[in-house]
């Protein structure tokens, strides 16, 4: 069995091998990602992936919790991250009680905030009061309303140095990791040159401290979009929907259950 990282070795990776990141929502998900993951993030991604919805503005405290009860027993040994929802860090006491909850209700090792300095005085509450922090900069998915849908960072100059102002912001507020999404890789590679925490991409080339997908996508079983950073590693809508197909025939034509399934 790996040995679990801890923020101290996650923070050692940087500049040595690239730190793997990858989503899950449940145990057994979970248990089947985790020997190849550094870390596990339960994202609020789930209201999309797992609840079907449109966004993820809508996933609440109590389902986190539950999806990272779930992560937590099914990878037990797996650094585990999550993702607090849209709504539940607006102030430094709504984030410190809710993130309060996160560490009393399950064994997320660490909360991941969206916002960068904009939100630095909220990570700084929170680290100050024992709760470690990923960061999460960039494309901004709980933003998605109010920017009017998702939109690639890093096109202007502008754009550029307020994501490095952001960066180094959340790092000061110490944060020991921050996620950097959809942004323009030259971008990405100089923010990660800029701080001394690991940044883990999604959506930002190469030249970054490691990567995250939403295992849905990776594995091929979300069919209804697929984002131009994504890489299918298996076309799982097609084998699961096969695999099915075959049961249903074989249930048809009584091929199944044969007499080695039968008591
Ligand atoms: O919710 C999520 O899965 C995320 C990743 C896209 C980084 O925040």
């Amino acid at each position: 069995m790996n040995k679990k990282m801890t923020i101290n070795s996650i923070q050692k990776a940087k500049g040595n091998t690239p730190l793997v990141m990858i989503t899950a929502y449940d145990a057994l998900f979970a248990s089947l990602v985790a020997p190849s993951s550094d870390m596990i993030l339960v994202g609020d991604s789930l209201n999309m992936s797992f609840a079907g919805k449109a966004d993820t503005l809508s996933a609440t405290m109590d389902q986190m919790i539950y999806h990272t009860q779930a992560v937590c027993n099914g990878a037990k040994n797996s650094f585990i991250i999550c993702d607090m929802p849209f709504g539940t860090y607006t102030n430094e006491s709504d984030a410190l009680h809710n993130s309060i909850r996160v560490f009393q209700e399950t064994d997320a090792d660490c909360v991941k905030i969206e916002g960068g300095k904009d939100k630095a005085y909220v990570v700084k509450h929170l680290t100050s009061n024992g709760i470690a922090v990923c960061g999460h900069i960039g494309l901004l998915p709980q933003s998605v309303r109010s920017e009017g849908g998702y939109k690639v960072k890093g096109k202007t100059n502008a754009e550029s140095l307020s994501l490095i102002e952001d960066a180094r912001a959340i790092e000061d507020a110490g944060a020991f990791c921050i996620v950097i999404e959809g942004v323009k890789s030259d971008v990405a590679q100089e923010i990660a040159k800029c701080v001394d925490v690991p940044v883990i991409g999604i959506g930002a080339g190469v030249e970054v401290d490691g990567q995250v997908l939403v295992f849905s996508d990776m594995l091929g079983l979300f069919e209804a979009f697929t984002p131009k950073f994504v890489k299918k590693y298996m076309d799982g809508a097609t084998l699961v929907k096969d695999a099915v197909q075959n049961y249903a025939d074989e249930v048809k034509a009584k091929e199944f259950p044969q007499e080695i399934h039968t008591y």
